[in-house]
C-alpha cells in the first residue's frame, strides 16, 4: 500500500477520545469528558423534524440551505448584532454542523503551505483541520493566570504578519471560557485589515455567555460586510442539538458562491428535516436558550466553588461556555491524570493536552449536567482521589 499523505499520517487522534475510550461502557464512570449537555433536544424541535419526515421531506435541498432557514438565521444574526455587519440571507450558508462550517471556511481560503495562526488552547479540531489542508499551523497561546487564561494582545498582533493567511480564534473559548473584549476584537480586526489576513471566528458559544448581555462580544458587531471575516456557528450548543449536526457560516457575500460549491463536494446539503427542526429552534429560541444559560450558570456555580475548595486545585469560574478548566498542583500530566481518574475514581474528564501543549496538566470538566447533584458527586470523587494522591 502506498503511504498516506504525511499530514494525515501524522494527525494526532483526539486525546479526549483516548481517555473516553478507556472508560466508555463502564457504568460506574461519571462522564464529563465531551462538550455537550445531557439534556435532550426540546420537544418542539424534535416534533418539527418528525412532522417534516411524515410529510415526505426527504430530498436534497439547495447547497446553501433552505431559503427560509437562511433568512431566519440572517434575521437572528441581525437581531443579535445590529446593523454594522448587515448580515442578510446572501451571506449565510447552512452547514452540516459547526465543524463542517469551520472546515468549509478553511477550504475556501487555506492551501498547502499557507500560514495559519491559531489562538490556543482551543478545541482540537481547529488545529487539525488546517493541518489536513496542508497549511502551516502556528499557535499563539493565551497565558494562564490564577486559573483563568489571558490574552497578551500586543503579542498576538505581532504574530499576525502579512504572510499570515488565516487567523483562527474561538471566543467564547472551549476549553478555557475566555471571552474576547470589544477593544481586543477591534485591535485584531484592524491588524488583520492591515496584513490582509482572513479571520475565522468560531463563535459557537456566543449565546452561552454569563455576562449581562444576550451574547458575548462578536466580530459581527464591528466588522463591515466586506471584511475578510468568516464566522462559524452551530445549533449544537445553544439549542441542545449536538446530534443533529447543523451549523452555519456567515461570510462576505463575495464568498458565498464558493462556499456553496464546497458544500456540494463535501456534503451537498444538510438534511432537510434537520433544517426544518432548526427553523423551529429559532422560532422558539426565547424558550430554549435563556433558560439553558441560567441553568449552565447554576451548574458552574455548583461545581467551581467545590473545585476551588480542594487543596492543590487551581480553578476560576468561566465567563461563558460549559466548561470548568482547572489544574491540580503536583499532577503535571493531564492525560495521565485523566486516565487515572477514570480507572481509580470513576470520573471522566478531558485532558488539557488535547487543547494545547501549554495546557499540559489541565483538565476540562463539562458542567452541562441536568442534575447539579451529579456534579457534586463527581466533585466528591475527585476530592476522595486527591486525598490519597
Ligand atoms: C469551539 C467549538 N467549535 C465548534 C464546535 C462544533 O460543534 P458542532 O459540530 O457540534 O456544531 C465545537 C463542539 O464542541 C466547539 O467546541
Amino acid at each position: 500500500m502506498k503511504p498516506l499523505r504525511p499530514e494525515i499520517a501524522h494527525l494526532q487522534a483526539s486525546l479526549i477520545r483516548e481517555v473516553a475510550n478507556a472508560g466508555m461502557g463502564r457504568e460506574d464512570v461519571l462522564a464529563f469528558w465531551f462538550g455537550e449537555s445531557d439534556e435532550v433536544t426540546p420537544s418542539v424541535v424534535r416534533q418539527a423534524a418528525i412532522d417534516a419526515l411524515n410529510s415526505g421531506e426527504t430530498f436534497y435541498t439547495h447547497n446553501l440551505g433552505l431559503p427560509e432557514l437562511r433568512s431566519a438565521i440572517a434575521a437572528y444574526t441581525q437581531a443579535l448584532h445590529g446593523d454594522v455587519c448587515a448580515v442578510h440571507t446572501g451571506r449565510v450558508a447552512v452547514t452540516s454542523g459547526g465543524v463542517s462550517a469551520l472546515m468549509l471556511a478553511m477550504q475556501a481560503v487555506l492551501g498547502a503551505g499557507d500560514d495559519c495562526l491559531v489562538v490556543t488552547p482551543i478545541w482540537p479540531n481547529l488545529t487539525a483541520q488546517p493541518q489536513i489542508l496542508g497549511a502551516r499551523v502556528r499557535t499563539h497561546s493565551l497565558t494562564p493566570l490564577d486559573g483563568s487564561w489571558r490574552l497578551d494582545l500586543q503579542a498576538l498582533l505581532d504574530d499576525i504578519q502579512p504572510h499570515t493567511r488565516l487567523l483562527v480564534v474561538n471566543a467564547p473559548n472551549n476549553p478555557t471560557g475566555w471571552v474576547l473584549s470589544r477593544s481586543e476584537q477591534e485591535a485584531i480586526l484592524a491588524r488583520c485589515r492591515e496584513t490582509g489576513t482572513w479571520i475565522l471566528a468560531d463563535e459557537v458559544y456566543e449565546r452561552l455567555f454569563f455576562g449581562l448581555a444576550d451574547c458575548a462580544p462578536s466580530f459581527l458587531d464591528i466588522a463591515r460586510p466586506d471584511d475578510m471575516l468568516m464566522v462559524a456557528h452551530s445549533f449544537s450548543k445553544s439549542f441542545l442539538m449536538t446530534g443533529w449536526r447543523l451549523g452555519w457560516l456567515v461570510v462576505p457575500e463575495a464568498l458565498t458562491d464558493a462556499i456553496g460549491k464546497l458544500i456540494e463536494f463535501n456534503t451537498s446539503c444538510a438534511p432537510v428535516f434537520v433544517q426544518k427542526a432548526a427553523l423551529a429552534a429559532l422560532s422558539n429560541q426565547d424558550r430554549i436558550t435563556p433558560p439553558l444559560v441560567q441553568h449552565l450558570m447554576r451548574c458552574r456555580d455548583a461545581l467551581v466553588p467545590l473545585l476551588q475548595a480542594m487543596p492543590r486545585v487551581v480553578a476560576a469560574p468561566a465567563s461563558a461556555g460549559m466548561y470548568a478548566f482547572f489544574r491540580i498542583e503536583g499532577h503535571p500530566d493531564g492525560l495521565v491524570t485523566a486516565k487515572r481518574l477514570v480507572a481509580e475514581a470513576g470520573l471522566g474528564l478531558a485532558p488539557g493536552e488535547a487543547f494545547s501543549d501549554q495546557a499540559r496538566g489541565w483538565l476540562r470538566w463539562c458542567f452541562a449536567s441536568r442534575e447539579t447533584q451529579r456534579l457534586a458527586l463527581g466533585a466528591q470523587r475527585l476530592q476522595d482521589w486527591l486525598r490519597v494522591n
